[in-house]
């Protein structure tokens, strides 16, 4: 059956940011597909929320208190996952973001940052995942959560533009170095429904957003979750180092945000 191999049946994923939007979302598809769930995050009220939606499904969750911007939380994210279930195979980094600011107003400290919360944590995390998925399930998945701003130029993002261009680079980087044991893919996602594109939206910017959507609409986090499920299982055992857009088909970015010098 074409279906099974959409299946992760007994398989062990971590899913950082998992408490709320997109992460929460991945973490459920992957339990509804047969996974046992690690659910990262730092709001403790949050990650247990997301896993007592995993276990209503019949699959077994850890929640782990993580600040991927802290070395120790990463490693003890890894650490955490051998000691409960004794197997990695799937790892979503999907912890993320920043938010749209002028590039003459964005500080060195803030580009560094946006750098570092997008890109160097998904390095870590994965560099200490690869070698327990080889070591305790033969191979895996890694899954990184890019978005259509790293591939699509556009004003007023160039801290999280640049940071998720380079996350989408680095997953073919990491494809070449990991093939064939552990497959490297990415979603350069659009505008999904979340707290944090709620934290940008009023009606007017929706309904310019939506008129700049080929799809006519703002996406949801199941939209997300159907190509990291596709992505992490053995549906896609043949595919590495692609970054898959869903985005509503978008060629340029669906929000319009002023220049440097707009009106000098
Ligand atoms: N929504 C969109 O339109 C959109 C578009 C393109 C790309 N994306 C990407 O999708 C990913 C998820 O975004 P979302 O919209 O689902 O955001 P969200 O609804 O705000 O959820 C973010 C999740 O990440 C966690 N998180 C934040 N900072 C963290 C940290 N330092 N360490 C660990 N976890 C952290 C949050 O929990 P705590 O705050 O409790 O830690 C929360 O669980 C991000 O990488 C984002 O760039 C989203």
């Amino acid at each position: 059956m074409i279906l099974d191999r959409f299946r992760l049946t007994d398989q062990v994923a971590i899913v950082t940011g998992a408490g709320r939007g997109i992460g929460r979302a991945i973490a459920l598809a992957y339990a509804e597909a047969g996974a046992d769930v690690v659910v990262g995050a730092r709001s403790v009220d949050q990650i247990e929320e997301t896993a007592r939606m995993v276990r209503a499904l019949g699959r077994r969750a850890l929640p782990v208190r993580c600040d991927v911007m802290e070395r120790a939380d990463l490693e003890n994210l890894v650490e955490a996952t051998i000691t409960e279930f004794g197997r990695i195979d799937v790892l979503v980094n999907n912890a993320g973001g920043s938010p749209p600011k002028p590039a003459l107003r964005t500080s060195e400290r803030e580009f560094e940052n946006a750098f570092r919360f997008n890109v160097t944590t998904a390095f870590l995390l994965t560099r200490l995942s690869v070698p327990k998925m080889v070591e305790t399930a033969g191979g895996g998945a890694v899954v990184n959560i890019s978005s259509v701003a790293g591939r699509e130029n556009a004003p007023g993002i160039v801290a999280y533009g640049t940071a998720k261009a380079a996350l989408s680079f680095m997953t073919k980087e990491l494809a070449q170095d990991f093939a064939p044991r552990v497959r490297v893919n990415a979603i350069a996602v659009g505008s999904i429904r979340t707290e944090a594109l709620g934290t940008v939206l009023t009606p007017e910017i929706e309904a310019d957003m939506v008129a700049l959507t080929p799809m006519a609409r703002i996406g949801e986090v199941e939209d997300i979750s159907a190509c990291a499920l596709y992505l992490a299982s053995p549906a896609a055992s043949y595919v590495t180092g692609e970054i898959y857009g869903v985005n509503g088909g978008l060629v340029g970015l669906n929000m319009k945000l002023p220049r440097a010098f707009e009106g000098a």
